[in-house]
């Protein structure tokens, strides 16, 4: 299969596509590293560069990003971003990148453990975790020519848990999500969100 990974050089992109490049090509893509650059959060960006990787079986998209405030705290702005980047810029890679998937192929987008066990300061990301979710459950009643569509929801991963300071006992090493996306891509799922916890 090509598989085309947006988010592909980041903390838990990397592995996940170290993984996928063992049996198929994978493409890497960031909005600053990768073999292409991307901006998920400019509609214009994203078609470009759909007519630049040309056809593909698999998109695994791992971009994130939003605010992590209490409620008293997140302004219209973090709202404002945090909708734009993780939701839409994900959302934005589905809408584009449907004329460019081969028939039977496949999406896979990234929520996050926020979503279903929230945390103080997670409302903005558990928003939009849920609305990941929700877009994938109901989008793959609608996605034409066999393509499918789910959503990976990692646990806090060990190394990001190192860099904030944190408890690492909470998390789970990245290498570890990967078999979660490798069931999305190479499975016949659609419409579901995997908690990569279940497969690792
Ligand atoms: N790390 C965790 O513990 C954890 C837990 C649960 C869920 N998640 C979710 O998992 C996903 C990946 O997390 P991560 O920790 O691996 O993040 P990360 O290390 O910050 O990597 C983000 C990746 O997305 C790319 N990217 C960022 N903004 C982009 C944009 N506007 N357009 C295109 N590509 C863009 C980055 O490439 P450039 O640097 O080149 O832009 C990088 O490859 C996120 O959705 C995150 O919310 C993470």
């Amino acid at each position: 299969m090509r598989i085309i990974m947006v988010g592909g050089t980041g903390v838990i992109g990397r592995p996940v596509a170290d993984t996928l490049a063992e049996r198929h090509e994978v493409v890497r893509a960031g909005s600053r590293s990768g073999d292409f650059q991307v901006d998920a959060t400019d509609r214009g960006s994203v078609e470009r560069f759909f007519r630049e990787v040309g056809p593909f079986d698999a998109l695994v998209s791992l971009v994130g990003g939003a605010a992590f405030k209490p409620v008293v705290e997140l302004t219209d702005e973090d709202f404002e971003r945090s909708f734009r980047h993780k939701l839409m810029g994900q959302i934005n890679l589905v809408r584009a990148g449907l004329p460019h998937v081969r028939d039977g192929g496949s999406f896979t987008l990234t929520s996050g453990v926020l979503s279903q066990e929230p945390m103080p300061g997670s409302s903005a990301i558990t928003i939009v975790n849920r609305g990941l979710e929700g877009f994938a459950a109901a989008a793959a009643l609608e996605m034409p020519r066999g393509v499918r569509i789910n959503v990976v929801s990692p646990p806090w991963v060990t190394e990001t848990l190192e860099e904030l300071g944190w408890d690492t006992s909470i998390g789970m090493p990245a290498a570890q999500v990967a078999p979660a996306y490798v069931e999305c891509v190479e499975g016949s799922r659609n419409g579901e969100t995997l908690d990569a916890r279940q497969f690792a």
